[in-house]
């Protein structure tokens, strides 16, 4: 069976999970739709994916779990058993239930999850863990993935695409992590100069924008983008909690992990 195109379905505050799945897109030859699900607008828009699709579905973990957007991110979407390969990246202390977790919304969704990936992207509290991943072996990893999403796909198309096909991939369920929601927000300096780049691209909306020094904790999900965009180094995550959590990265774990794939 030939599939009809491929879209690349993700959310990616820091830009990690989107180079994760362009990498992936290089191993599959067919014309490419992009849905950039990060910001609260285009969460919003419904698509419907039939059989003739590929997708591929990516998120980041957030404390071994999805982040909590991804009801938001999942309503709208629907698909009539579309073939999918569901995409974890962490920043190198673990996925845990993130990818199992992937795999049921994926199915709620209507999609046949048929593979699987955790790959490795830059930390986004830390530019020293995970340092500047994905990397060119990610990228060959990504490539190689998809070469293999296509030859899985095409395979169980030309049987029937049924639960047969499903992969499997580690994880809890029930989960054994609650979503995270740690309401601990940035912390913007007098260094800011009202550019408004972090208003632009927080993917909640959270940043005030009269006064970007304001920042909603109800909204905030400490993805960092705003910290690590700020063209004046004027926002920083300088809460305790997060401050620990950071050494405690750069502590143990530090040594490099590999992309893990499930087929
Ligand atoms: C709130 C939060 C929680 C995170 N939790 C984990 C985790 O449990 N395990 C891990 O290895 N990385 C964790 N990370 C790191 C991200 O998963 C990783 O940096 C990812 O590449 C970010 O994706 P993005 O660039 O698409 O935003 C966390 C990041 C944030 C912001
Ligand atoms: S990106 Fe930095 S300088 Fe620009 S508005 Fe935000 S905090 Fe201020
Ligand atoms: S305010 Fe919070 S949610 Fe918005 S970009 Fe900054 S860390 Fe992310």
């Amino acid at each position: 069976m030939s599939f009809e195109k491929l879209s690349l379905v993700y959310f990616s505050p820091t830009g990690t999970t989107r180079r994760t799945v362009q990498n992936i897109a290089t191993g599959i030859a067919l014309p490419l739709q992009e849905i950039d699900r990060t910001a609260v607008s285009s969460r919003k828009q419904p698509h419907h994916f039939s059989s003739k699709d590929l997708v591929v579905i990516a998120l980041p973990v957030y404390g071994g779990r999805l982040p909590g957007i991804s009801t938001e991110f999942f309503a709208g979407i629907t698909a009539d058993k579309t073939p999918a390969a569901i995409v974890a990246v962490y920043g190198n202390r673990h996925y845990d239930d993130a990818l199992i977790e992937l795999k049921n919304c994926a199915i709620a969704a209507g999609f046949m999850p048929i593979a699987a990936g955790a790959f490795l992207g830059e930390h986004s509290y830390s530019s020293k863990v995970a340092a500047n991943r994905p990397d060119a072996d990610d990228a060959t990893a990504g490539n190689g993935f998809g070469a293999r999403f296509l030859q899985k796909a095409q395979t169980l198309a030309s049987a029937t695409m049924d639960a047969s096909g499903l992969v499997d991939v580690p994880g809890h369920f029930p989960y054994e992590k609650p979503v995270v929601n740690s309401g601990i927000t940035p912390v913007a300096n007098d260094n800011c100069i009202d550019c408004h780049t972090c208003v632009e691209g927080c993917p909640t909306d959270a940043i005030d924008r009269q006064n970007p020094r304001l920042t909603d904790k109800d909204k905030c999900i400490s993805c960092c983008y705003c910290v690590k965009v700020c063209p004046n180094d004027a926002r920083h995550m300088d809460d305790p909690r997060i401050l620990a959590t950071v050494n405690r990265l750069e502590t143990l774990f530090m040594t490099r992990r590999e992309p893990e794939i499930f087929i």
